[in-house]
């Protein structure tokens, strides 16, 4: 296209507006729902009266929203409140990741139509494997750091002409994860302990490394992206957050462990244990800790009521 995302983003923008009634049109907070997060549309107010068809779409019905829809992967955005002080909010259910061929500029074009629409503070979830011995299926990480490697080897959101009319051209990133948010995430978590069973769930911080996918991580790329200095490994949400704070809007993020990233030691052929075995003993033998989309799925929905009520108290605060 010849027109420029600034462009393209007003013009998503004032679509949206022609139809969105006069109190949603400006969402504070937009909440991007990651793989098996989608629950979290639970939390809105429900609201009988807005007319239908002026507060949800479908991706596929918003104006230069170009991500296709993968079978499974749900594409809605949502404007509705949240709190019983009605924070206006805007919901992402499903994300453009970059592994299913999008360039960076798609993957991230929803995030710049939010700061547009006026939204001052970004909270994206994700699904993450676990890489700190110490973190278990089901924890959740309010995250304090990334690793961009995928940025690092030249896949960067910002990579290109400068968008001048939403930020600088070297935009920091030391302070990307808001220190008063993770503060406010700590306290709301342990308000939703007193009032409600969190199951020994618990709530760490941590560096999350993005990488490209879609493959799973090997055993060596595990142990490589620990000794980096990670806590967490997932497919997004890192390229949204540079380009969140690229144009200056706040930045909270939750990954769901999801699963134990693969931190054993790669097996070795000729180790005397795997003598004589047959094929189905040794897969039994690799198969511990093996990362696949079902578990990553099942933690979400068990998951998915507490990461709920954990992200409604935030909001309800800010
Ligand atoms: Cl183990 N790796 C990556 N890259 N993404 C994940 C994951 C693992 N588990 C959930 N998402």
């Amino acid at each position: 296209t010849t027109s420029s995302v600034f462009n393209r983003a007003v013009e998503t923008v004032e679509s949206l507006r022609l139809k969105l009634p006069e109190e949603l049109s400006r969402p504070r907070v937009a909440i991007v729902c990651g793989s098996g997060l989608g629950g979290l549309k639970e939390c809105v107010n429900k609201d009988e009266k807005f007319e239908e068809g002026k507060t949800e779409w479908e991706y596929k019905d918003v104006v230069n929203f170009p991500m296709s829809t993968v079978p499974g992967h749900e594409g809605k955005l949502i404007f509705s409140t949240m709190g019983p002080r009605r924070v206006p909010v805007v919901l992402l259910v499903g994300r453009a990741h970059f592994y299913e061929g999008h360039n960076m500029e798609t993957v991230t074009f929803a995030t710049r139509v939010c700061s547009l629409l006026g939204v001052q503070t970004m909270l994206l979830t994700n699904a993450a494997g676990g890489l700190s011995p110490d973190y278990a299926v089901g924890d959740i990480v309010c995250l304090n750091d990334h690793l961009n490697l995928a940025g690092l080897v030249g896949f960067h959101p910002l990579r290109g002409p400068n968008a001048e009319d939403f930020g600088t051209r070297f935009p920091p990133l030391s302070d990307a994860y808001d220190i008063q948010l993770r503060q406010l995430a700590h306290r709301s978590w342990e308000d939703l302990r007193q009032a409600s069973d969190t199951r020994r769930r618990r709530m760490h911080e941590g560096v999350y490394a993005f990488v490209a996918g879609p493959s799973y991580e090997t055993r060596a790329e595990c142990r490589m992206l620990r000794q980096l200095g990670a806590d967490v490994v997932g497919m997004s949400t890192v390229p949204e957050i540079v380009v969140a704070r690229h144009c200056g809007m706040r930045v909270l993020a939750f990954s769901l462990v999801t699963n134990k990233a693969v931190l054993e030691p790669t097996v070795r052929a000729d180790e005397p244990e795997l003598r004589g075995l047959g094929r189905e003993e040794l897969d039994a033998y690799l198969g511990r800790g093996k990362a696949n989309h079902e578990e990553v799925l099942e933690a979400g929905r068990g998951a998915a009521v507490d990461m709920q009520g954990l992200v409604l108290r935030i909001v309800s605060e800010l």
